[in-house]
């Protein structure tokens, strides 16, 4: 053998020696198990076996703390490690996220999450299947994340409208009625379209929020007192109440928080509870109805709770989607039957999930694209960071619902996206990562357009 040969084998040698070393190494240590995952208590047999499967599994990259294996010290392995931690923790934090409060269950949202990377079998990802020879989920696995998965479902999410065959979807039906008190809610009904709520007596709740537009004004910025023009569209009211926390940016905790917001805005009612009171108690047919609800009167505290309370029974059941879950047969046409099984298939039902198809998370808008690299940035753009401050938060937006969508339009918290078809095409480059076929784009839309729901048994258009 030449001297060139012979360097040639020993280096083929030293090559396949080092890279059959790690993930060999990696088999006979197993896998680094994250302790803080592991610890997280339970009396749930099925929470506890998934917690150990995902603490031994997914931790590593899904958890801050970083369960670090052995190679994560070589240069190159270490920029890819702490690569994948930076985005998987970013993707899904299973510290916080399995049980965000002791005794509470894994969001709906987290549990959508995990269960499409396992039915699309894209956890963990290949690049360190290659180094862990051991490190993806065996059937048994699988099959106890599923049924983990199913249990939370059925006990803390799923409305019980569904079929069987469609008990265990991550979309679930709209409750059909709600409970809250009538005399408040008719008042609150009032109250919501009473223009003296704003300074100058021109706008209402209802001018921002028609009930006869889907809850919306159908512009992308609405116009408040004096024609002040504000920087984010105007989100629908109905099924609000469903959502964990209000305003794109989460900076009410509930719907009475949120309604104290509109009246003292200067771009929206610019008034205050002081001035709009005054303007109410001297109205002495209004201030009598008033007082049978609440016998204290007209106050920030009474009025607030009046609205919030009309609000809450702001639901919109038996969408023709609807009854297709509760198992009306033909209530939907094939196509939209067809865009429904898309709508899964491309992740739109981790994020857009559970009863009110969102408003359950915050989620950062262009995660897989450039949203916000393609135009000047605004205020609004910054999202949940405004309220926290925290560099992660930046761009991240609660996701709106999907209910009666085809009647809110424009779309986006910009009002960018003018029709379905442009939201769904934005949706899938900048948060699906993935570009679709026109006819797959259009059963999408189909779906969306049978979103429309009933309000007071009548149904929206
Ligand atoms: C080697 C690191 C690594 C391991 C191990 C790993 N993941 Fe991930 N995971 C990632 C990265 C990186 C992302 C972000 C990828 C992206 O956004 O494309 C991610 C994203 C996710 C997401 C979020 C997807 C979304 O749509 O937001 C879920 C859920 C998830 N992983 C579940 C799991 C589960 C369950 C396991 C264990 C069976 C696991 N992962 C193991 C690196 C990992
Ligand atoms: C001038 C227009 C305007 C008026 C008047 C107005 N709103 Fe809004 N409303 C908006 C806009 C814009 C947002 C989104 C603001 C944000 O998220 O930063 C919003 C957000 C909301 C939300 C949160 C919905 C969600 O998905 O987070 C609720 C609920 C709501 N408004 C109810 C009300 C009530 C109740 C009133 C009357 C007291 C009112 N609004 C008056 C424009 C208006
Ligand atoms: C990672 C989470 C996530 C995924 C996956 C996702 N969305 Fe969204 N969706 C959001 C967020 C967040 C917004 C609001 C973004 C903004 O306004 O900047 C949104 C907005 C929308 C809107 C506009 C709603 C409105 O009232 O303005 C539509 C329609 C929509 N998504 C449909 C889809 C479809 C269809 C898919 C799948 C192709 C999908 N989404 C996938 C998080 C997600």
């Amino acid at each position: 053998m030449s001297r060139g040969k012979k360097l040639v084998s020993i280096l083929v040698v030293v090559f396949v020696t080092l890279g059959l070393a790690l993930p060999v190494s990696n088999l006979v240590r197993g896998l680094p198990k994250s302790a803080s995952v592991s610890a997280i208590e339970t009396q749930d047999e099925a929470f506890a076996q998934a917690r150990d499967i995902m603490a031994g599994k997914c931790a590593t990259c899904h958890t801050s703390e970083g369960v670090m294996p052995l190679y994560a010290s070589l240069p190159v392995a270490k920029t890819m490690i702490e690569a994948d931690i930076k985005a998987g923790t970013d993707s899904l934090d299973l510290r916080k996220e399995l049980q965000p409060t002791p005794g509470l269950p894994a969001s709906e949202v987290a549990v959508a999450k995990i269960e499409k990377e396992i039915q699309d079998g894209a956890m963990p990802p290949m690049r360190y299947l290659m180094l862990h020879w051991n490190g993806s989920l065996t059937d048994s696995e699988e099959q106890q994340l599923t049924a983990w998965i199913q249990k939370t479902r059925g006990e803390h999410f799923a409305t019980k409208l569904a079929a069987a065959p469609f008990a265990n979807e991550p979309v679930q039906p709209l409750p059909l009625t709600i409970e809250a008190d009538a005399a408040k809610v008719a008042l609150g009904d009032k109250l919501f379209h009473d223009v003296r709520l704003s300074k100058d007596n021109s706008i209402s709740c209802a001018s921002c929020h028609a009930l006869d537009k889907g809850g919306t004004d159908r512009v992308q910025y609405s116009t408040g007192v004096g024609g002040a023009v504000g920087g984010i569209n105007s989100p629908t009211v109905y099924n609000s109440t469903f959502h964990f926390i209000q305003f794109w940016d989460g900076r009410a905790a509930n719907l009475a928080e949120q309604a104290d917001g509109p009246v003292n805005n200067p771009i929206e009612m610019a008034s205050n509870w002081e001035e709009v009171c005054g303007k109410l108690i001297q109205d002495t047919a209004f201030l009598e109805e008033f007082k049978k609800v609440y016998p204290e009167g007209p106050s920030k505290e009474t009025i607030i709770d009046a609205i919030a309370t009309f609000e809450s029974t702001l639901i919109t059941p038996n969408s023709r989607f609807d009854k297709y879950l509760m198992g009306q047969a033909g209530a939907l046409t094939a196509e939209e039957e067809t865009g429904y099984h898309l709508f899964k298939e491309y992740g739109c039902a981790t994020c857009h999930t559970g009863k009110n198809m969102g408003g359950q998370s915050f989620e950062r808008m262009g995660r897989k694209g450039d949203y916000f690299d393609t135009r000047a940035l605004t205020d609004a753009d910054n999202g949940r960071f405004n309220v926290t401050k925290e560099e992660a938060d930046r761009h991240k937006f609660k996701t709106p619902t999907l209910r009666n969508i085809a009647l809110t339009a424009p779309y986006l918290h910009d009002g960018a996206a003018m029709d379905l078809t442009q939201a769904v095409n934005i949706m899938l480059k900048q948060q699906v990562g993935r570009s679709a076929p026109e006819s797959e784009v259009a059963a999408m839309v189909a779906f969306l357009n049978t979103l429309n729901g009933e309000y007071k048994g009548q149904l929206l258009q």
